[in-house]
């Protein structure tokens, strides 16, 4: 792996199992069971320039769980974005700061632009429609896990992908990394105009893979191992799409009825969340909260084992982690949430 985490397609099928396996052993440290110190001293850079908690919030904790502390900044108004410097000399200014730094920023290509005038570590947090690739690593990290829990083999699954793919930048990374994964079968499902983008498609079918697309959930098919279900991007629409697109219809929504009707007791139900719980949004329904189908916490619990090996992978320390555990020494609850003590802490892939 290159010293930037810019994009997905820097990672080899090799490397994305590499960071599993280093996920794997981060999980005693994220589930608060034990205290690593191996980025003590270091310091993390935050730079949110968009909208965002479980990215922001997870980062910085991933970071802090290692050993490291975080400065961060969100929004332009407090940058000196907004006195017009250029993203060349922020990047350089913080190279001299910090040790690693997590970026967000609106516009596609411009995580990437910036890393080019440092050579700290520079982790793209999402750019704009472009691509999510610590999302879509956490992603793959939460499918692998939820297939050894439930005993399945990953090859030859049906993924089905619904909601915004056009502009959501999580579908973008995660099919480039599914596509590397053996022979899958992947449904997406999208309104008119909010289709994924043809060149990867392309690039899935190119791989092996079985890709349709369909038009609503009704003409989808029953036999789904995963529904990835995303929120409408409506803050990145062209004028004529805001338009056109007034709002999601019932026949998008990913509910308990739906997955009652057609699918299995083993699908799983993931969305990158933040989920639009608007009335009318016709996002995934809260009606499943509760049911073990949903993974969408468990899910979110994932990205900091997952985050946690991208930094240990980025500034070398992942030989470290095991000769500098403790234990934990605080009161830390059986489980995370109030409905998920049988999931706590099961399985490493
Ligand atoms: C997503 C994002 O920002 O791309 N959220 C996230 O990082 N988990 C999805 C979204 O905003 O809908």
């Amino acid at each position: 792996m290159p010293s930037h985490l810019l994009s997905v397609d820097s990672l080899s099928r090799d490397a994305v199992d590499h960071l599993i396996r280093i996920a794997e052993r981060m999980e005693p440290i994220a589930q608060r069971r034990k205290v690593t110190r191996v980025l003590e001293g270091a310091v993390l850079g935050n730079l949110f320039f968009e909208a965002s908690t479980r990215t922001r919030i997870s980062f910085n904790a991933a970071f802090c769980r290692l050993g490291g502390s975080v400065c961060d900044t969100t929004g332009f108004t407090f940058s000196s974005m907004a006195k017009g410097e250029s993203l060349y000399d922020t990047s350089r200014v913080m190279g001299g700061y910090v040790d690693a730094i997590v970026m967000r920023h609106p516009e596609q290509g411009s995580v990437a632009e910036f890393a080019e005038a440092t050579q700290v570590p520079v982790i793209n947090g999402g750019d704009g429609p472009g691509e999510h690739p610590s999302q879509a690593l956490l992603d793959v990290y939460t499918i692998t896990k939820e297939f050894a829990r439930l005993g399945k083999p990953l090859a030859g699954a049906h993924l089905l992908l619904t909601g915004d793919l056009k502009y959501g930048r999580t579908v973008h990374s995660l099919v480039k990394l599914l596509s590397l994964y053996e022979p899958l079968r992947i449904t997406l499902v999208s309104p008119p105009g909010l289709e994924m983008p043809q060149h990867l498609i392309d690039l899935v079918a190119s791989r092996g893979h079985r890709i349709e697309t369909r038009l609503n959930l009704a003409e989808s098919f029953d036999d789904v191992d995963v529904i990835y279900a995303t929120r409408i991007q409506r803050e990145r629409f062209t004028a004529e799409m805001t338009e056109s697109f007034t709002e999601l219809t019932a026949d998008f929504v990913v509910d308990r009825g739906f997955l009652d009707r057609r699918c299995s007791p083993t699908t799983i139900v993931m969305h990158p969340l933040p989920r639009d719980s608007r009335p009318g949004a016709n996002d995934l329904s809260t009606d499943l909260n509760g049911d073990p189908r949903l993974a969408i916490f468990r899910q979110t619990d994932n990205g900091i084992p997952m985050r946690m090996a991208i930094f240990a992978h980025l500034l070398q320390v992942e030989g470290l982690i095991e000769k500098d555990l403790r234990d934990v020494g605080w009161f830390v609850p059986p489980s995370f949430g109030v409905d998920d003590a049988t999931f706590q802490g099961s399985g490493s892939a």
